[in-house]
């Protein structure tokens, strides 16, 4: 059993350098408690909820509502893990009046923290929600909120004046108070280099082992996903395990296996026959 003392945003600046620091996203109240039980050390309500839960084809469309609903349902799972939760599109960009108010939502529904994409642009943000006393989790490299802009879903930091503005970016928002700083799909020599020049734990996906912790979208993990970007690991093949398990039960109902005695109950002894006397030349209604 994993240990059950909360992890703080204090706890997981103080593992830089000292313990990898280990992040998965879950959307939902018993994925929260799995991932909870398996000791991960930060659960991230992430906006990639967008494609792996509800279908769609990036991150823009999930609003306020979404992420609230579904930081709501993780936050129910009462996790021992930092609960981090991601600034939809458009909640954060508008004012910084507009930004406070959105994050300190999240804290109400039971997040510790949220993220929000960006760097240098940002420092303002980051810096009124430090004074409103919200954690803020940075995010800089590939920022998906952001690919229309950037020409894609590509590799970040490939040339040295991108990595150097990707550096920039990070330390900006480290400066500005931010706890720790996703770095995503970038150039594994520029992450190294952000790790080594900002106090706060680096957490990468796609960005190589010199972080101080490592990120994955949970559906990737599972197998889960409809399409996984090329840095994901799949664990397990759990939509074949999931295929063949409502195979099976649809094979049962239709060969009228199940359900199987002991799954359904009786009337009590005798009520069956009065129940025929009761119900006697009354006729029975057809569809
Ligand atoms: O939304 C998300 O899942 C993320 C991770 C990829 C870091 O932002």
């Amino acid at each position: 059993m994993a240990e059950r003392e909360k992890v703080t945003v204090r706890k997981v600046v103080g593992m830089k350098g000292k313990k990898p620091i280990v992040a998965i996203t879950a959307y939902d109240y018993p994925t929260a408690k799995i991932v909870d039980e398996a000791g991960v050390d930060i659960i991230l309500v992430g906006d990639s909820l967008s494609m792996v839960m509800l279908g769609n084809p990036s991150t823009l469309q999930v609003d306020m509502h979404d992420m609230l609903r579904h930081t709501a349902a993780v936050a129910r799972a009462q996790p021992r893990a930092l609960l981090v939760a991601d600034m939809p599109f458009l909640s954060y960009e508008a004012s910084v009046t507009e930004a406070v108010k959105n994050a300190g939502e999240f804290l109400r529904v039971g997040a510790d923290a949220v993220k929000l994409e960006g760097g240098s642009d940002y420092v303002d943000v980051v810096k009124a929600m430090g004074r409103a006393g919200i954690p803020v989790m940075g995010h800089v490299g590939l920022t998906p909120q952001k690919h229309k802009l950037l020409g894609g879903y590509r590799l970040m930091g490939k040339s040295a004046g991108e990595a150097r503005s990707i550096i920039d970016d990070a330390q900006a928002i480290a400066e500005a108070g931010a706890f720790s700083i996703v770095i995503e799909y970038t150039a594994s020599e520029v992450a190294a280099e952000i790790t080594k020049r900002v106090s706060v734990p680096t957490i990468c996906i796609g960005s190589g082992p010199a972080c101080d912790g490592q990120i994955l979208v949970i559906h990737d993990v599972l197998g889960l996903s409809d399409a996984s970007p090329p840095f994901a690991k799949r664990y397990v093949d759990l939509r074949s395990i999931m295929l063949s398990a409502v195979k099976a039960y649809k094979s049962e109902v239709e060969e009228g296996k199940f359900p199987q005695d002991g799954m359904y109950w009786h009337m009590k002894e005798g009520e069956h026959e009065r129940l025929a006397e009761l119900l006697k030349g009354k006729s029975v209604t057809s569809a």
